[in-house]
């Protein structure tokens, strides 16, 4: 039978639902959840990724502002417009869009944010937090993975994960979310990369296969365990002639010939991209919220 596909459009959508309920509550006690994101430059992907964040964000009723410095901007000038939205206390939640012109350090950048402030969580502080098992804010594409796999039906509670790739921003995060001792997280976590010897011997014992390396159609179908439930991060842009952009998005799976192993996959798009946009809107309002609470908004 061929495999259930996971819809991250669908589950956003849900996630969204809530979300407006939340925005709601906060409006009703004069608070609105404002978000700002930051770009150096014209990245293409990155100029998509952020009008798609503003569209989602208008959905639940949080209102975004896209600040875009040139190019050639001094790295001083991005540190003092960090500060001065720090200080604001109108604005919830703050991210600068990676990647950064080479001029520009994205450690100093990442640690001028306020913590509190930091929707992205790639703060030290709170990757710390996460680390330690006192989470704040969670990283938006590991969380939007766990989200996924919890509303679709498959709790990795008790389960062997497999991740592969472990980048700061998808698979460390991943592994400290999966590992959490608390329900619907105690997985079992294999973490894979580079340096693994007899990868596929090891994709193999995945109950769950979460594919995070940036690597097009890399993890094939000798690769998995018939059965597995098959999460792909992958966003890789692949020469097509055939669009009207030149290129098509693949993931790190060979999609479908997985289609015809596994009980679950994620597609791409529409699977973990939509998941990550979702999660930073619900870190704007959890941000929002904890402000209120604190008394900084
Ligand atoms: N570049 C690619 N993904 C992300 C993300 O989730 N946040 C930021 N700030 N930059 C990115």
């Amino acid at each position: 039978m061929p495999a259930k596909i996971i819809s991250g459009r669908e589950i956003a959508e849900q996630v969204h639902a809530e979300l407006r309920e939340r925005v709601a509550a906060l409006n009703a006690r004069g608070i609105s959840p404002h978000l700002v994101m930051m770009r150096v430059g014209e990245d293409p992907a990155s100029v998509s990724y952020m009008k798609q964040k503003e569209k989602s964000a208008a959905e639940v009723g949080i209102s975004s502002e896209t600040l875009v410095f040139p190019e050639e901007t001094k790295e001083e000038v991005v540190l003092a417009k960090i500060a001065e939205l720090n200080r604001d206390p109108n604005v919830h939640g703050i991210i600068v869009q990676l990647p950064l012109p080479r001029h520009i350090d994205p450690r100093k950048v990442v640690e001028a944010i306020d913590p509190l402030k930091d929707v992205d969580c790639f703060h030290p502080l709170n990757v710390g937090k996460l680390l330690l098992g006192e989470p704040y804010l969670l990283p938006c594409t590991p969380h939007g993975v766990w989200q996924l796999l919890l509303r679709s039906g498959y709790s990795p509670e008790g389960k062997h994960v497999v991740i592969c790739g472990r980048s700061n921003i998808n698979g460390k995060p991943l592994f400290a979310i999966l590992i959490q001792k608390k329900a619907g997280a105690n997985a079992t976590v294999t973490v894979c990369h580079t340096g693994t010897r007899n990868l596929p011997e090891i994709t193999r014992q995945a109950d769950i296969l979460i594919a995070a390396m940036g690597s097009p159609r890399a993890i094939t179908a000798d690769m998995v365990r018939e059965g597995a439930v098959v999460i792909d991060v992958g966003v890789n842009r692949v020469p097509d002639p055939t669009k009207k952009a030149g290129f098509r998005l693949v993931g790190d799976t060979d999609f479908e010939a997985l289609l015809e192993k596994v009980e679950a996959i994620t597609p791409v798009p529409g699977g973990v991209g939509p998941m990550t946009v979702a999660m930073l809107l619900w870190n704007t309002v959890l941000a929002a919220e904890t402000q209120a609470a604190t008394g900084r908004c």
